[in-house]
């Protein structure tokens, strides 16, 4: 009898459980669709109106559009503030917002509140020192985030070029964004994509780049991708994304291709360790066996001049050289050949005017976005390597993702990745990926007002959690090794 009466009651609820079942079956097949940040010129209300290319969130309330630029190991978000001063390296104070990508002005928020979680949290970010830490929100694809911990450089007295010139986006591996987006059901995995699109000089050879979180394009990838396991934080290589380079060499018009790499002549190539670097302004830098000279020689060009301004410690090309079309082809050892095409492999110099804060070009010279290194220094594919190729790193399955990029497509097939890496492409929300909401230009999805019940069925697209804690990382990442490469991302070489 009572167990007929337990049958019963199970039964029923079971039946009743039934719809949450299916809800919740379908919810684990799909997955939020991935959260977009286009790279491209960003109008600066901060700067004086000037424009620079970045990826833009806004930050506090009625949000302030800045710049920003992702950095390892750093976790959090440091932005620098109107009050900011003599931090500005060579930069006149006109100069100086757009350098930055706009300046935070701090009362200007009402959302600006007092530090949220573990001022040890700074421990981890030494190379933007003197941070102190408030909170406020960030709208990232119009959508606004819980109040988070920011960093906040508002004076630095030092004389030499900074090294961060724009606000800074912390991807490590306790990064509080990723996380942020992740607790609020914005994306599966905590993963970036970054592909930094075309900056050269003419408009046709220029193009809008992307950072995607949560998944990838699979339209604007070429073939599977080449996974490799992030490796261990070194110094070295920052970012802890370490590729085998096979072999590099230069594609000439004619059909010729010339082989940089140092074993070549010997027929006993040996693949070398380098690191993607995404926030290093140049294309590479090596002196893996003499690659610069063999370089130069390829084209036949003598160049001892450093190029300055946002592409820095390159090479000028001089006014009378006249340049021969050759593509750079980087071939990843068992994976992809990433082929750099000479229009992002002479590139013109652009710099910030000092009178005006505008971007501009400076010269009719062109430069080469490669440094030559003088001694046995880590090889790097910096930011200009992303003009050619996607990376895609999640950091909860610990593999990152490189493939060549479909540098011309204009489709869009956004696929989502979970924690263990497998690709979703239901997403859990209306197909109209434009649902009105009662406040365009900032939609209140993480207002205090939004009740989570209320919003049951449209889970992916509430933030109902509050992201307050920092980890604390005792790294001791000082302002001089930051980059871990001597470059200062800004003005000139540093003599
Ligand atoms: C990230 O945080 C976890 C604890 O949540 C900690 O064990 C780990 O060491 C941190 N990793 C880094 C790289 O800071
Ligand atoms: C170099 O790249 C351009 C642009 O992708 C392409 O049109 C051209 O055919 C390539 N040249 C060689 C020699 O591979
Ligand atoms: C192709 O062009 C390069 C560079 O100008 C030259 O060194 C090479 O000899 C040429 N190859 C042929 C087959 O003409
Ligand atoms: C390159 O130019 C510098 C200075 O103009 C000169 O000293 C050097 O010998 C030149 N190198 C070659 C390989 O022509
Ligand atoms: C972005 O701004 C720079 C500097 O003003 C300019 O040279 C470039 O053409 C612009 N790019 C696009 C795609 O408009
Ligand atoms: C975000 O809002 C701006 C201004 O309201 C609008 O122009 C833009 O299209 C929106 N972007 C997205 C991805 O909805
Ligand atoms: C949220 O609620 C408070 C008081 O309950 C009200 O003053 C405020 O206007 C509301 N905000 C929104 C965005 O509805």
């Amino acid at each position: 009898m009572s167990n007929r009466a337990d049958a019963c009651s199970i039964l029923h609820y079971a039946l009743l459980l039934t719809p949450f079942f299916s809800i919740s079956t379908a919810a684990s097949n799909c997955s939020p669709r991935p959260v977009l940040s286009e790279i491209r010129n960003v109008s600066l209300p901060n700067a004086n109106g000037q424009q620079n290319r970045g990826i833009a969130f806004r930050v506090g309330t009625p949000g302030q559009e800045l710049i920003f630029d992702p950095r390892w190991p750093t976790n959090n978000i440091h932005i620098y503030g109107s009050d900011y001063s003599g931090g500005c390296g060579i930069y006149s104070d006109t100069a100086c917002p757009t350098m930055r990508g706009g300046l935070y002005v701090q009362r200007d928020s009402t959302s600006a509140g007092a530090a949220l979680g573990s001022t040890a949290a700074e421990e981890d970010d030494r190379m933007v020192p003197q941070s102190h830490f408030i909170s406020d929100v960030l709208s990232i694809d119009n959508q606004t985030s819980p109040p988070l911990p920011i960093g906040i450089q508002n004076t630095i007295a030092q004389n030499k070029i900074p090294h961060t010139p724009l606000h800074v986006l912390g991807l490590g591996d306790n990064s509080t964004v990723l996380q942020m987006l992740k607790d609020t059901e914005k994306i599966a995995s905590r993963t970036w994509t970054k592909f930094n699109g075309w900056i050269g000089a003419d408009k046709e050879h220029q193009r809008d780049g992307y950072m995607l979180f949560g998944g990838y394009d699979r339209a604007k990838v070429l073939g599977t991708g080449h996974k490799i396991p992030i490796g261990k934080y070194n110094s070295n290589c920052r970012s802890r994304l370490r590729v085998f380079i096979s072999d590099l060499g230069l594609n000439f018009p004619n059909g010729t291709y010339v082989s940089l790499h140092k074993f070549s002549l010997s027929r006993n190539l040996q693949p070398f360790e380098s690191c993607i670097l995404p926030y290093y302004p140049l294309l590479l830098s090596m002196n893996n066996g003499n690659f610069f000279d063999r370089f130069m020689q390829a084209i036949d060009l003598n160049s001892t001049e450093w190029s300055e301004g946002l592409v820095p410690d390159g090479r000028v090309i001089p006014l009378e050289k006249s340049l021969p079309d050759v593509n750079l082809t980087i071939s990843i050892l068992s994976g992809p050949s990433i082929t750099i095409p000479y229009h992002q492999l002479f590139l013109p110099q652009r710099d910030i005017s000092e009178t005006t804060g505008a971007v501009m070009i400076t010269g009719p010279e062109k430069i080469l976005p490669i440094k030559e290194f003088t001694d046995n220094e880590f090889p790097i594919l910096g930011e200009l390597f992303l003009s050619a190729a996607v990376v895609m790193a999640n950091l909860d399955a610990g593999v990152f993702t490189i493939w060549e990029a479909n540098q011309e497509s204009n489709d869009q097939q956004l696929v989502a990745v979970d924690e263990t890496g497998q690709e979703v492409t239901e997403f859990c929300e209306p197909a109209s990926a434009t649902t009105p909401t009662s406040s365009p230009t900032n939609s209140p999805l993480g207002s205090e007002n939004e009740s989570t019940e209320a919003s049951e069925p449209d889970r992916g697209a509430v933030i109902g959690i509050i992201v307050g804690s920092v980890v604390a990382v005792a790294m001791v990442v000082t302002a001089s090794s930051f980059s871990g490469v001597d470059i200062g991302g800004g003005k000139q070489r540093v003599q």
